[in-house]
């Protein structure tokens, strides 16, 4: 028989994009279904990487990345988070491909990792393609705000578990894990020589005053088991590009070098200088679409609360709103209602695993009249 191994069988086909296939070539409909920001790359992004390629630099770079890449992710994490030096970075393909190799790192067949769910399914999945087992611990809704069970938690990261992915703030529900938290988690993690693969992808889209999330990175020392995971993708409005890091602590970093050379053997020097341009020229691109981002998650969140049977938390960070609709058993079949009969895309909470039954997500990086017109749409069709 011709197939591919069982794990890779057994992984569970992206709903969201299921539904967007559906879509296809369909003018009419109002997309808010994929995360990803409405505005393409700044001008002087895109512009250093077409300086780049009109300048003949088409070859292989180092597996780790360019030097200049690295020192200046270097100096903006050590900005963000306190000091970590250029070795301790390794450029990447972009987020996914960082929590790959992170977990490909560290994780064999057989391993027990725990992960806190909803989750982005990518997330769900790649450690199930490497043949682990997964524990989940799910986050609580109240329109509070979602909530972490602490102790649940813990109970989870029993002594042999290998790691624990935190992804925060979170897709799809924008819960954001306090310092308290992070630090009791650092600390058990300690005792029993668990990873924490925490996924920063959304640090800088967080809504509270510091704007930007509190990161393991900020508490663990270079002698812990933390690996922090993050993408230019949504930072810098850079998704098409493919560009992420990682921060290891340094005696990884050469094993994580050879690792990179067998997936991907570098990112494309292209890249990596439009990279460099918006690692150390971007912080106003940050500051604006943080605050268009803001100002969307307050309208969008007011007016799905407004509409009768639906209830939203204000997420603290991200660029989704995760809302329970009373009554719905089944939010893939939901999604494909609103798809056909109203004309609006939106992700089933189903897709970020079983505990997001119930909840569809809506990514608001999106125009007001867009926006408007959306929720008008979703308004019309649930009353129906
Ligand atoms: C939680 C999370 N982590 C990582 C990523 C990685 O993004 P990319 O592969 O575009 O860098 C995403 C993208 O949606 C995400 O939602």
């Amino acid at each position: 028989m011709l197939a591919a191994r069982p794990s890779i069988r057994s992984l569970t086909p992206s709903k969201i994009r299921e539904l967007f296939n559906e879509g296809i070539g369909r003018e009419d409909l109002l997309p808010f279904w994929v995360g990803e920001p409405d505005e393409p790359t700044p001008q002087f992004i895109r512009k250093a990487g077409l300086d780049s390629i009109a300048a003949g630099e088409t070859f292989y770079t180092h597996n780790l990345g360019i030097p200049e890449l690295r020192e200046a992710l270097a100096a903006y994490v050590s900005r963000l988070h306190g000091p970590i030096a250029p070795d301790r970075i390794a450029v990447t393909s972009a987020g996914v491909s960082a929590l790959m190799l992170a977990s490909q790192l560290l994780i064999d067949p057989g391993d027990r990792v725990v992960e806190v769910v909803p989750l982005w399914p990518n997330l769900q999945e790649i450690p199930r393609i490497l043949g682990a087992q997964v524990a989940t611990v799910p986050l609580r809704f109240a329109t509070a705000g979602w909530q972490l069970d602490l102790e649940r938690l813990l109970d989870a990261l029993s002594p042999g578990t290998r790691a624990v992915y935190i992804n925060s703030p979170n897709n799809p529900t924008g819960w954001t894990i306090t310092r308290a938290a992070q630090r009791t988690v650092l600390e058990h993690c300690r005792r029993h020589g668990i990873w924490i693969f925490a996924d920063d992808a959304y640090e800088r889209l967080y809504f509270e005053d510091s704007g930007v999330a509190p990161s393991f990175l900020d508490i663990a020392g270079e002698g812990d088991r933390v690996i922090s995971t993050n993408t230019f993708s949504k930072t810098w409005l850079m998704p098409g590009w493919r560009l992420g890091w990682l921060v290891v602590p340094g005696a990884l970093i050469e094993d994580l070098g050879k690792l990179i050379e067998f997936n991907t053997s570098c990112a494309p020097v292209f890249v990596q200088r439009a990279g460099v341009v918006a690692v150390t020229q971007g912080e106003p691109v940050i500051q604006r679409t943080l605050e268009r981002f803001r100002r969307a998650r307050d309208y969008l969140v007011g007016e799905l609360n407004a509409i009768p049977g639906v209830e939203a938390a204000l997420p603290a960070g991200t660029m989704y709103a995760f809302f329970r609709v009373a009554g719905m058993g089944d939010s893939l079949a939901c999604c494909k209602r609103l798809l056909r009969e109203a004309k609006l895309g939106l992700a089933p909470g189903s897709a970020f695993g079983p505990d997001g039954e119930g909840f569809l997500r809506w990514c608001f990086a999106a125009s007001d009249e867009r926006l408007t017109q959306g929720v008008e749409r979703l308004r019309l069709a649930l009353a129906a």
